[in-house]
């Protein structure tokens, strides 16, 4: 027989440490997973979202497409709309974000009758040209961003904005 016996107080301690780190290894796990999960998915960026929006009916005058796409943020989903103000250059088809680069308002086509082929901010009289530019003298001081756009099946496609190229 071997003289290394393992005491009573030896054999308790083993057990209940082996016991009490198997209980915490099945605490932790899920709580580990749950934090790393969003950091482990696949995230769609760069998706382009198809719109209701016909190619063929594009035309030099900008019109404001609505699109929807579903937003992740870590756990929580949701259905986000947002919009574009769409025009045809040439064969080039132009989607420039509403967002003012001021303080965020929503800009329209030839909103200002004074201004009918500008882009136009109602909240503080900002001015863009069609092409996204901002005009001098004007509270706006960037460009309008611009989408990136696709076609499929004769539809409007937009994707991710990014700044403007036009300007
Ligand atoms: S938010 Fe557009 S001009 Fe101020």
């Amino acid at each position: 027989m071997s003289n290394n016996r393992v005491s009573r107080r030896q054999f308790l301690s083993y057990t209940l440490t082996g016991v009490g780190g198997f209980m915490a290894a099945g605490m932790l796990m899920p709580m580990v997973r749950f934090a790393l999960d969003p950091v482990l998915q696949k995230h769609a960026g760069g998706d382009f979202v198809l719109t209701e929006q016909k190619i063929a009916d594009i035309t030099e005058e900008p019109i404001k497409v609505d699109f929807t796409f579903e937003q992740v943020d870590a756990w929580y989903k949701s259905d986000v709309t947002n919009a574009a103000w769409v025009y045809k250059s040439g064969d080039e088809i132009i989607a420039l974000s509403p967002v003012c680069k001021h303080l965020g308002c929503t800009v329209n086509w030839a909103g200002d009758t004074a201004h009918p082929d500008q882009f136009f901010c109602p909240c503080h009289a900002g001015r863009y040209e069609k092409n996204g530019k901002n005009i001098a003298g004007t509270p706006p001081l960037g460009p309008l961003d611009e989408f990136e756009v696709q076609e499929k099946d004769g539809y409007l496609m937009i994707g991710p904005s990014r700044a403007n190229t036009l300007v």
